[in-house]
């Protein structure tokens, strides 16, 4: 279901946008500004992740409700382990806590879940619970959910040449034969379609290390808004102004 407001944002004078597909397939969301959103309310950070979690929420059930065919979440960095080792703590608690409590709502839902990045750094029960959850969502096809968790780009980029360059030491792989799209085939997202718009909460205007192979030709929109602040109606406005663009992907103009 696409609501009106959506609908009126992907046409112009009453006819769809042209040059553009009105609703982008896959959203891709850097949840950045929990801990300024707890500190301009004199909260500990810990307060801005609850908060965070439940826009996350929010923005599952809008994705869903609009029609976006594909949500990626980016919820940890591989960098992000560097933080202080509470909040580290604070944060796999959080997401322990949400497997547990939300993938039978999910899957109620027709949510089908995906995790990207480096699982095996989490702890072992938290491992199991992602397993869990893929497998448990397997079978539904309303809304495919990515979780970025200690995902970093650049490791995913260079996993992807390590194990080419030992297919290709191994004779199963010929390097004159390869292109881009088979080395697509071994990144982490193989088989998710390109994010067609990245969204950035926070104000700040960097990717810091997400899907840099992936977002070649994406739209990016940087708000300035926190990510607790983040609900239903910006996401509406986002997918408006995302409507307006135009997208050539280099071609000429047209
Ligand atoms: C985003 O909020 C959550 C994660 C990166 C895990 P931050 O924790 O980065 O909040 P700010 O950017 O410090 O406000
Ligand atoms: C990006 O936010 C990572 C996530 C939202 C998970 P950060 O807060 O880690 O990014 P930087 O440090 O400001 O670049
Ligand atoms: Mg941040």
């Amino acid at each position: 279901m696409v609501t009106a407001a959506a609908k009126a944002a992907a046409e112009v004078d009453g006819k769809p946008a042209t040059g553009n597909r009105a609703l982008p397939r896959h959203v891709a969301i850097i949840m950045d500004g929990n801990g300024r959103w707890a500190s301009a309310r004199g909260l500990p950070r810990v307060a801005g992740h609850r908060a965070g979690v439940q826009a996350v929420r929010r923005t599952i059930e809008t994705a869903a409700s609009l029609g976006v065919e594909w949500l990626t979440l980016y919820a940890f960095s591989s960098e992000n382990w560097r933080r202080p080792a509470s909040e580290v703590m604070d944060l796999t608690g959080l997401l322990r806590h949400f497997l547990k409590s939300e993938i039978a709502e999910l899957k109620a839902k027709g949510v089908r879940l995906y995790f990207i990045g480096d699982r095996a750094r989490f702890e072992q029960d938290i491992q199991i619970d992602l397993g869990l959850a893929e497998r448990e969502t397997a079978h539904n096809t309303r809304l495919n959910l990515v979780l970025a968790l200690s995902y970093g780009a650049r490791a995913e980029i260079a996993a992807a040449a390590k194990a080419v360059a030992e297919a290709a030491k191994a004779g199963t792989l010929d390097p004159a034969a390869f292109d881009e799209a088979m080395f697509a085939g071994y990144l982490s997202t193989t088989g998710i379609p390109d994010p067609d718009l990245i969204i950035r909460t926070s104000g700040e205007q960097r990717l810091s290390n997400f899907l840099l192979w992936q977002a070649a030709y994406a739209e990016l929109l940087f708000l300035d808004l926190m990510w607790p602040d983040f609900g239903p109606e910006q996401f509406e406005a986002a997918l408006a102004e995302y409507a307006r663009r135009e997208r050539r992907f280099g071609a000429r103009p047209g």
